[in-house]
């Protein structure tokens, strides 16, 4: 039985990921990114936080993916204080389908998801070579919190980037 679609954007549809989705979840993220997990980490991630898991799909075909946790511990964005944050732990879309707002919408739906979750923040790692990634976070209003040297396996540094989530603000974003 497929899930219920989360939102469109053209044919394309957003709807929360399947069991059954995994593989393709895989295949993207093997031609997307260098960052590579088990597969018993994509299945785990689903099992526990399966409102935020989501695919992009156009006409059957699996185009792009979000994983996220919701986590609660240290806010990245106060000092000292406390925090439910939804972590993306990788979101990608297939080359030939980037450029018209699926990362966007993935994005923005999975956050729709965490503020109901009580979330009140959103953060992320990413690479600091990958400017493509961080335009599209500064857009939607994710803020440098942070730097990770050596974070990732070949040494390169990671930003910690993070936003405010809550309900009026992912609405007013949602219909920009
Ligand atoms: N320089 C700066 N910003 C750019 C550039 C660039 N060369 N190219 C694109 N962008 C930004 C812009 O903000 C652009 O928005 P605009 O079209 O309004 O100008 C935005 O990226 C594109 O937005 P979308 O179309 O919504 O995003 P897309 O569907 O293309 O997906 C994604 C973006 C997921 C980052 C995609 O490029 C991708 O899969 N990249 C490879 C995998 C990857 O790097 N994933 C993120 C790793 S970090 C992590 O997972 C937490
Ligand atoms: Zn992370």
């Amino acid at each position: 039985m497929q899930k219920a679609v989360v939102a469109k954007l053209g044919d394309y549809e957003i709807r929360q990921c399947d069991r059954e989705d995994v593989p393709s979840v895989i295949e993207v993220n093997m031609k997307t990114l260098p960052e590579h997990y088990s597969d018993y980490f994509y299945y785990e991630i689903l099992s526990e936080f399966p409102e935020t898991f989501l695919v992009a799909e156009l006409h059957d075909v699996l185009v792009g993916y979000i994983m996220c946790r919701i986590e609660y511990g240290f806010s990245q964005l106060k000092r000292l204080g406390l925090a439910r944050k939804g972590h993306v732990v990788s979101v990608a879309v297939n080359e030939e389908h980037r450029g018209k707002g699926i990362g966007t919408s993935l994005i923005l739906a999975s956050q729709g998801e965490m503020v109901k979750k009580s979330a009140t923040e959103c953060y992320l790692e990413v690479r600091v070579s990958n400017t493509q990634a961080i335009g599209l976070y500064q857009k939607l209003g994710f803020k440098i919190e942070g730097r990770l040297e050596a974070y990732y396996r070949d040494g390169e540094g990671a930003l910690v980037m993070a936003a405010k989530i809550g309900k009026r603000d992912w609405m007013s974003s949602f219909q920009a």
